[in-house]
């Protein structure tokens, strides 16, 4: 009997578990099975990266990365896209992000730049 209810529990834990997974986009999963955003997917990789030298005190090359029309703008007509999978002339120079980051801008620019 008690076996009986320890199993029905456990099911019951597992159906739950289940469901739980299913509801809760997990950040940083790729491929993603949502849109990519800037504000939740890129302006992150921005921040964190990026920033140090391209924030509007000292910006590298002019090029400034706090906002969302800065850093669309530079990915649909600079060459943001291009310097991130450059492996030669990497940006950051530190060396490429991961692959799972670089794919992220690539799924936001497929999905139309999305805010
Ligand atoms: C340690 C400083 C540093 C960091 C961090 C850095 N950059 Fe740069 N970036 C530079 C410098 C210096 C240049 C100009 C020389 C060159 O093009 O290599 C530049 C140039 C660029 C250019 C080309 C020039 C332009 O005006 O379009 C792009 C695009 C760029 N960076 C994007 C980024 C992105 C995106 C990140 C973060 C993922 C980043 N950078 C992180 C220093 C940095």
């Amino acid at each position: 009997m008690r076996i009986l209810k320890n199993t029905l529990l456990f099911l019951c834990l597992l159906v739950l578990g289940s469901c739980t997974k299913a509801e809760i986009p997990l950040v940083g999963e790729n491929p993603l099975n949502r849109p990519v955003t800037y504000t939740q997917d890129i302006q992150p990789i921005i921040f964190n990266n990026c920033l140090t030298c391209h924030s509007s005190v000292n910006p590298r090359n002019g090029l400034i990365l706090e906002t969302y029309a800065q850093v669309r703008n530079s990915s649909e007509f600079g060459t943001l896209i291009a310097r991130l999978n450059d492996a030669a002339n990497p940006m950051p120079q530190s060396g490429l992000l991961t692959a799972d980051r670089r794919a992220l801008f690539d799924q936001w620019k497929s999905g139309g730049y999305l805010e």
